[in-house]
Protein backbone atom coordinates (compact mmCIF):
# COMPACT_ATOMS: atom_id res chain seq x y z
CA UNK A 1 0.00 0.00 0.00
CA UNK A 2 1.02 3.54 -0.84
CA UNK A 3 2.19 5.67 2.38
CA UNK A 4 0.07 8.19 3.89
CA UNK A 5 1.73 10.84 2.75
CA UNK A 6 2.06 10.02 -0.83
CA UNK A 7 -2.11 10.24 -0.35
CA UNK A 8 -1.54 13.40 1.29
CA UNK A 9 0.60 14.85 -1.52
CA UNK A 10 -1.35 13.72 -4.02
CA UNK A 11 -4.42 15.38 -2.10
CA UNK A 12 -2.76 18.19 -1.54
CA UNK A 13 -2.07 18.99 -5.32
CA UNK A 14 -5.35 18.47 -6.57
CA UNK A 15 -6.95 20.29 -4.25
CA UNK A 16 -4.95 23.40 -4.97
CA UNK A 17 -5.52 22.96 -8.50
CA UNK A 18 -9.64 22.03 -7.72
CA UNK A 19 -9.47 25.61 -5.43
CA UNK A 20 -8.12 27.72 -7.85
CA UNK A 21 -11.18 26.51 -10.61
CA UNK A 22 -13.35 26.94 -7.50
CA UNK A 23 -12.03 30.39 -6.88
CA UNK A 24 -12.04 31.18 -10.55
CA UNK A 25 -15.37 30.70 -11.18
CA UNK A 26 -16.75 32.39 -8.15
CA UNK A 27 -14.95 35.62 -9.54
CA UNK A 28 -16.65 34.66 -13.10
CA UNK A 29 -20.46 35.19 -11.09
CA UNK A 30 -22.16 32.08 -9.65
CA UNK A 31 -25.50 30.53 -10.70
CA UNK A 32 -27.61 28.39 -8.75
CA UNK A 33 -28.04 25.46 -10.94
CA UNK A 34 -30.59 23.21 -8.98
CA UNK A 35 -32.16 23.39 -5.38
CA UNK A 36 -31.97 19.49 -4.05
CA UNK A 37 -34.21 18.48 -0.84
CA UNK A 38 -33.85 22.11 1.02
CA UNK A 39 -33.60 25.38 0.29
CA UNK A 40 -30.25 25.75 1.71
CA UNK A 41 -29.40 22.25 -0.37
CA UNK A 42 -28.24 23.62 -3.55
CA UNK A 43 -25.73 23.17 -6.34
CA UNK A 44 -23.72 25.33 -8.72
CA UNK A 45 -22.09 24.76 -11.95
CA UNK A 46 -19.37 24.83 -10.52
CA UNK A 47 -19.79 21.98 -7.65
CA UNK A 48 -20.14 19.66 -10.66
CA UNK A 49 -17.10 21.34 -12.61
CA UNK A 50 -15.01 20.81 -9.71
CA UNK A 51 -15.58 17.61 -8.49
CA UNK A 52 -15.38 16.61 -12.43
CA UNK A 53 -12.06 17.85 -12.55
CA UNK A 54 -10.78 16.16 -9.33
CA UNK A 55 -12.41 12.80 -10.22
CA UNK A 56 -10.27 12.94 -13.41
CA UNK A 57 -7.13 13.98 -11.54
CA UNK A 58 -7.78 11.18 -9.50
CA UNK A 59 -8.39 8.48 -11.83
CA UNK A 60 -4.96 9.30 -13.75
CA UNK A 61 -3.12 9.63 -10.42
CA UNK A 62 -4.59 6.73 -9.08
CA UNK A 63 -6.88 4.47 -11.27
CA UNK A 64 -7.10 1.10 -8.89
CA UNK A 65 -8.64 3.50 -6.28
CA UNK A 66 -12.35 4.08 -5.48
CA UNK A 67 -14.04 7.73 -5.54
CA UNK A 68 -17.20 8.88 -3.59
CA UNK A 69 -18.22 12.47 -4.05
CA UNK A 70 -21.38 14.39 -3.18
CA UNK A 71 -21.80 15.29 -6.75
CA UNK A 72 -21.31 12.43 -8.45
CA UNK A 73 -21.79 9.48 -5.97
CA UNK A 74 -19.50 6.41 -5.98
CA UNK A 75 -17.25 4.17 -8.28
CA UNK A 76 -18.12 0.53 -7.10
CA UNK A 77 -15.51 -0.29 -4.31
CA UNK A 78 -13.03 -3.22 -2.91
CA UNK A 79 -10.27 -0.81 -3.35
CA UNK A 80 -7.86 -0.76 -1.09
CA UNK A 81 -7.77 3.06 -0.88
CA UNK A 82 -11.00 5.29 -1.75
CA UNK A 83 -11.30 8.47 -2.25
CA UNK A 84 -13.71 10.72 -0.64
CA UNK A 85 -14.68 14.35 -1.83
CA UNK A 86 -16.62 17.72 -0.87
CA UNK A 87 -15.58 19.44 -4.32
CA UNK A 88 -17.16 22.81 -2.67
CA UNK A 89 -17.87 22.54 1.07
CA UNK A 90 -19.94 25.47 1.94
CA UNK A 91 -22.03 25.76 -1.28
CA UNK A 92 -24.45 28.66 0.07
CA UNK A 93 -21.30 30.26 1.42
CA UNK A 94 -19.64 30.00 -2.09
CA UNK A 95 -23.11 31.61 -3.41
CA UNK A 96 -23.79 34.15 -1.63
CA UNK A 97 -19.79 35.07 -1.79
CA UNK A 98 -19.23 34.40 1.83
CA UNK A 99 -15.38 33.26 1.80
CA UNK A 100 -15.57 30.00 4.06
CA UNK A 101 -15.74 27.16 1.63
CA UNK A 102 -13.19 24.64 1.17
CA UNK A 103 -12.40 21.76 -1.31
CA UNK A 104 -12.10 18.60 0.97
CA UNK A 105 -10.51 15.73 -0.41
CA UNK A 106 -9.67 12.59 2.12
CA UNK A 107 -8.30 8.89 1.52
CA UNK A 108 -9.81 6.34 3.28
CA UNK A 109 -8.54 2.52 3.50
CA UNK A 110 -11.63 0.01 3.51
CA UNK A 111 -14.95 0.55 2.52
CA UNK A 112 -16.02 3.90 1.98
CA UNK A 113 -18.09 3.74 5.40
CA UNK A 114 -17.43 6.20 8.26
CA UNK A 115 -18.57 3.17 10.25
CA UNK A 116 -15.59 1.28 9.30
CA UNK A 117 -12.93 2.97 7.06
CA UNK A 118 -9.78 4.44 8.35
CA UNK A 119 -8.53 7.53 7.03
CA UNK A 120 -5.39 8.03 5.74
CA UNK A 121 -4.75 11.27 4.89
CA UNK A 122 -7.04 14.39 4.38
CA UNK A 123 -6.75 18.44 3.04
CA UNK A 124 -9.05 21.09 3.25
CA UNK A 125 -7.99 23.83 1.08
CA UNK A 126 -9.83 27.35 1.76
CA UNK A 127 -9.67 29.49 -1.75
CA UNK A 128 -10.61 32.83 -0.18
CA UNK A 129 -7.78 32.49 2.48
CA UNK A 130 -5.54 30.51 0.55
CA UNK A 131 -4.95 28.12 3.82
CA UNK A 132 -4.04 24.50 3.31
CA UNK A 133 -4.90 22.37 6.43
CA UNK A 134 -3.60 18.61 6.16
CA UNK A 135 -3.44 15.34 7.95
CA UNK A 136 -1.92 11.97 7.65
CA UNK A 137 -2.45 9.54 9.74
CA UNK A 138 0.17 9.54 12.55
CA UNK A 139 1.96 12.04 10.88
CA UNK A 140 -0.03 15.00 13.41
CA UNK A 141 -2.37 18.05 11.41
CA UNK A 142 -0.45 20.82 9.86
CA UNK A 143 -0.99 24.26 8.16
CA UNK A 144 1.69 25.42 6.42
CA UNK A 145 4.86 24.38 8.83
CA UNK A 146 3.00 24.96 12.08
CA UNK A 147 1.89 21.69 13.54
CA UNK A 148 -1.78 21.88 14.99
CA UNK A 149 -3.33 21.53 18.45
CA UNK A 150 -6.89 21.91 19.85
CA UNK A 151 -7.06 24.41 22.30
CA UNK A 152 -7.69 22.20 25.60
CA UNK A 153 -7.93 25.28 27.74
CA UNK A 154 -11.93 26.16 27.86
CA UNK A 155 -12.23 26.70 31.17
CA UNK A 156 -15.78 28.11 32.83
CA UNK A 157 -14.93 30.75 31.33
CA UNK A 158 -16.85 29.40 28.22
CA UNK A 159 -16.14 27.80 24.78
CA UNK A 160 -16.64 28.97 21.68
CA UNK A 161 -18.42 26.20 20.22
CA UNK A 162 -19.60 25.94 16.07
CA UNK A 163 -22.54 24.02 15.03
CA UNK A 164 -24.68 23.63 11.67
CA UNK A 165 -27.76 22.74 10.83
CA UNK A 166 -28.63 20.07 8.59
CA UNK A 167 -31.07 20.48 5.35
CA UNK A 168 -33.76 18.22 6.36
CA UNK A 169 -36.26 20.37 7.98
CA UNK A 170 -37.47 17.48 10.33
CA UNK A 171 -34.21 17.92 12.24
CA UNK A 172 -34.92 21.99 12.70
CA UNK A 173 -36.71 21.50 16.20
CA UNK A 174 -34.36 18.88 17.66
CA UNK A 175 -31.28 21.02 17.03
CA UNK A 176 -32.86 24.06 18.23
CA UNK A 177 -33.32 21.93 21.87
CA UNK A 178 -29.85 21.14 21.35
CA UNK A 179 -28.82 24.62 21.05
CA UNK A 180 -30.87 25.81 24.36
CA UNK A 181 -28.58 22.46 26.15
CA UNK A 182 -25.13 24.17 25.10
CA UNK A 183 -25.86 27.75 25.46
CA UNK A 184 -24.49 27.25 29.38
CA UNK A 185 -21.25 25.66 28.24
CA UNK A 186 -21.11 28.27 25.45
CA UNK A 187 -18.73 31.49 25.52
CA UNK A 188 -20.78 32.22 22.17
CA UNK A 189 -21.45 30.17 18.95
CA UNK A 190 -20.81 30.00 15.45
CA UNK A 191 -22.50 28.89 12.44
CA UNK A 192 -19.67 28.78 9.96
CA UNK A 193 -21.73 26.98 6.90
CA UNK A 194 -18.79 25.05 5.60
CA UNK A 195 -18.39 21.89 7.91
CA UNK A 196 -14.97 20.55 7.02
CA UNK A 197 -13.41 23.66 7.86
CA UNK A 198 -15.53 23.83 11.16
CA UNK A 199 -13.41 21.14 11.90
CA UNK A 200 -10.00 22.19 10.36
CA UNK A 201 -10.83 25.21 13.03
CA UNK A 202 -11.52 22.58 16.15
CA UNK A 203 -7.96 21.33 15.18
CA UNK A 204 -6.78 25.26 14.74
CA UNK A 205 -7.85 25.74 18.38
CA UNK A 206 -10.13 28.35 16.40
CA UNK A 207 -13.04 26.62 17.78
CA UNK A 208 -13.55 24.85 21.13
CA UNK A 209 -15.56 22.76 19.78
CA UNK A 210 -17.79 21.90 17.12
CA UNK A 211 -21.26 19.69 16.71
CA UNK A 212 -23.61 18.69 13.96
CA UNK A 213 -26.78 16.76 12.95
CA UNK A 214 -26.78 15.36 9.67
CA UNK A 215 -23.41 15.14 8.02
CA UNK A 216 -22.39 13.14 5.19
CA UNK A 217 -19.09 11.47 4.86
CA UNK A 218 -17.55 13.31 2.45
CA UNK A 219 -18.52 16.51 5.10
CA UNK A 220 -16.22 15.23 8.00
CA UNK A 221 -13.92 12.72 6.01
CA UNK A 222 -10.95 15.00 5.96
CA UNK A 223 -11.76 17.86 8.22
CA UNK A 224 -12.66 14.39 11.43
CA UNK A 225 -8.80 12.68 10.73
CA UNK A 226 -7.29 16.73 10.86
CA UNK A 227 -9.14 16.99 14.41
CA UNK A 228 -7.63 13.12 15.49
CA UNK A 229 -4.50 14.52 14.37
CA UNK A 230 -4.42 17.76 16.50
CA UNK A 231 -5.42 15.58 19.65
CA UNK A 232 -8.61 16.31 19.67
CA UNK A 233 -11.65 14.04 19.75
CA UNK A 234 -14.41 13.41 16.98
CA UNK A 235 -17.16 10.66 17.10
CA UNK A 236 -21.15 10.04 16.72
CA UNK A 237 -23.39 10.22 19.03
CA UNK A 238 -23.62 7.91 21.47
CA UNK A 239 -20.29 7.21 20.92
CA UNK A 240 -19.34 5.59 17.64
CA UNK A 241 -18.31 7.44 14.63
CA UNK A 242 -19.01 10.25 13.22
CA UNK A 243 -22.13 10.35 10.81
CA UNK A 244 -25.58 11.41 9.80
CA UNK A 245 -26.99 11.04 13.62
CA UNK A 246 -24.25 13.35 15.06
CA UNK A 247 -20.85 14.60 15.16
CA UNK A 248 -19.07 15.84 17.62
CA UNK A 249 -15.16 17.91 17.66
CA UNK A 250 -13.46 18.74 20.73
CA UNK A 251 -10.46 18.73 22.39
CA UNK A 252 -10.79 16.12 25.17
CA UNK A 253 -11.16 18.29 28.11
CA UNK A 254 -14.44 19.76 26.90
CA UNK A 255 -15.71 16.61 25.02
CA UNK A 256 -17.27 14.48 27.30
CA UNK A 257 -18.99 17.66 28.95
CA UNK A 258 -20.18 18.76 25.51
CA UNK A 259 -21.28 14.79 24.27
CA UNK A 260 -23.46 14.78 27.31
CA UNK A 261 -25.20 17.72 26.89
CA UNK A 262 -25.94 16.41 23.08
CA UNK A 263 -27.19 13.38 23.79
CA UNK A 264 -30.73 12.20 22.91
C1 LIG B 1 -22.82 21.67 3.96
C2 LIG B 1 -21.94 22.55 4.80
C3 LIG B 1 -22.72 23.11 5.96
C4 LIG B 1 -23.36 22.05 6.78
C5 LIG B 1 -24.20 21.12 5.94
C6 LIG B 1 -23.35 20.56 4.79
P1 LIG B 1 -22.31 21.58 1.31
O1 LIG B 1 -22.09 21.13 2.87
O2 LIG B 1 -20.83 21.82 5.29
O3 LIG B 1 -21.91 23.84 6.83
O4 LIG B 1 -24.19 22.65 7.75
O5 LIG B 1 -24.64 20.08 6.76
O6 LIG B 1 -24.12 19.71 4.00
O7 LIG B 1 -23.64 21.08 0.88
O8 LIG B 1 -22.19 23.06 1.28
O9 LIG B 1 -21.20 20.86 0.64
CA1 LIG C 1 -24.16 20.27 -1.13
CA1 LIG D 1 -20.37 19.55 2.40
CA1 LIG E 1 -20.45 20.27 -1.34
Amino acid sequence: MTSADDLLDIATEIAREAGALAHRRRAEGVTIAATKSALADIVTEADREVEDLIRQRLSVARPADGFLGEESGGRPSGAEVTWVVDPIDGTVNYAYGQPAYAVSIAAVAGEPDPESWTALAGVVYCPPTGELFRAAQGGGAWLGDHRLRVNDDAGPAGALIGTGFGYDPATHEGTLDQIRRVMPLARDLRRGGAASLDLASVAAGRLDAYYERGLQPWDHAAGALLVHEAGGVVSGSPGGRPGRRMTIAAAPGLFERLSALLDD
